[in-house]
């Protein structure tokens, strides 16, 4: 019988726990400052190719290497370019993750084949001790089932992956809310293959130059963000135009509350106060929260086209998409 093959998931802020579990080769759920990630220790290559069985995720869709320190990056990379030195020690840990050449300490698996490694280190206090315990890098995709809304709570990870894995190691809520920033360098150029909460213009700062985006798939995608229809609720939704009538089986998802008139109760907020960071913050749990009400339809209101609004645009963009094939 199938539920014989369930395993208990608990939840706990026990780091030594989820040491012991990634060191027997179990797969975790760890917190970050973006979203959860699934973790499993690099160097094991089951634990790797648990990863992918859990997650429903096609096996030539690479995982991001994370680890504490910039130090630890070093022997998993072949090279590790000056400008990705600097950009690291102005943004890391953060998130940030660099593509670069891989050495010959990461698996296959991992990178799917790819003779880049993508490395992060993620800001957040628990999972940095993890990995300083741990002492090696572990592989970590997001902690959703593949397609659907990433987690930024501990409950998400439970809802798409409870009894597939042992332990949620609860770190709160994700501070940042959306994944992170993916950047590789093509003709001595840094370029940007996912928008995350550093933005192009944060980056341009030290590189005195705009980065190229190339976030779009010509025809495999590097990044599975840039596949056409993601990041999206199990419930259908659109863009929201002010011009369509109110349908009062519908969930409205705005940006912030310049309609005071409207306060029907199937409005959610990014953000009362118009903010984008707060709106990133929330973006993953308020769809998560709306899918579980039974709307008809959610209609989602489009953010500002600027600084971090247009990560969170480019979200949205493939969440719709989903549904307008
Ligand atoms: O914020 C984040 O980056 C979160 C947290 C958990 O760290 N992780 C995350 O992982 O979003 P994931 O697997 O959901 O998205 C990582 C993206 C994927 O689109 C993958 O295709 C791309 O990074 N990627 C990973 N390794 C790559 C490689 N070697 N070459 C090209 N793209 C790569
Ligand atoms: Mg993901």
């Amino acid at each position: 019988m199938l539920y014989l093959c369930n395993v208990i998931t608990r939840i706990g802020e026990d780091v030594n726990e989820a040491i012991s579990l990634l060191k027997a080769g179990e797969i975790v759920a760890i917190p970050t400052e973006t979203v959860y990630g699934l973790a499993g220790l690099a160097t094991d290559e089951n634990a790797i190719q648990n990863i992918f069985k859990v997650k429903q995720r096609p096996s030539s869709n690479p995982l991001i290497l994370h680890v504490d320190s910039l130090e630890k990056i070093q022997p998993y990379v072949s090279k590790f370019p000056m400008i990705f030195k600097q950009l690291a020690n102005e943004f890391c840990p953060g998130p940030l993750t660099f593509l670069m050449p891989k050495s010959g300490l990461v698996s296959d698996l991992i990178t799917a084949g790819n003779a880049r490694v993508a490395v992060r280190i993620p800001n957040h206090p628990i999972t940095l001790r993890l990995l300083q315990l741990l002492g090696k890098p572990v592989a970590a995709p997001s902690a959703n089932l593949y397609g659907k809304l990433s987690p930024t709570l501990a409950s998400h990870v439970l809802e798409q992956l409870g009894g597939k894995i042992p332990y949620i190691l609860d770190g709160k809520e994700c501070a940042k809310g959306i994944e992170s920033t993916i950047i590789g360098i093509e003709k001595n150029e840094v370029v940007i293959y996912r928008l995350g909460s550093i933005t192009p213009e944060d980056l341009s700062r030290q590189l005195g130059y705009l980065p190229g985006l190339k976030i779009h798939a010509d025809e495999l995608p590097t990044a599975s963000g840039m596949v056409k229809y993601h990041y999206a609720p199990a419930t259908s939704c659109s863009y929201y135009h002010s011009s369509l009538p109110f349908d009062a089986t519908a969930g409205y998802l705005m940006f912030n509350e310049k309609y005071p008139e409207k306060s029907d109760e199937n409005i959610s907020y990014l953000s009362r106060r118009g903010d984008l960071e707060e709106a990133a913050k929330n973006l993953y749990a308020l769809l998560h929260e709306m899918d579980g009400k039974g709307y008809s339809h959610i209609f989602i209101e489009k953010l500002p086209e600027q600084g971090i609004g247009i990560a969170i645009n480019d979200r949205l963009n493939r969440a719709v998409a989903k549904y307008n094939k």
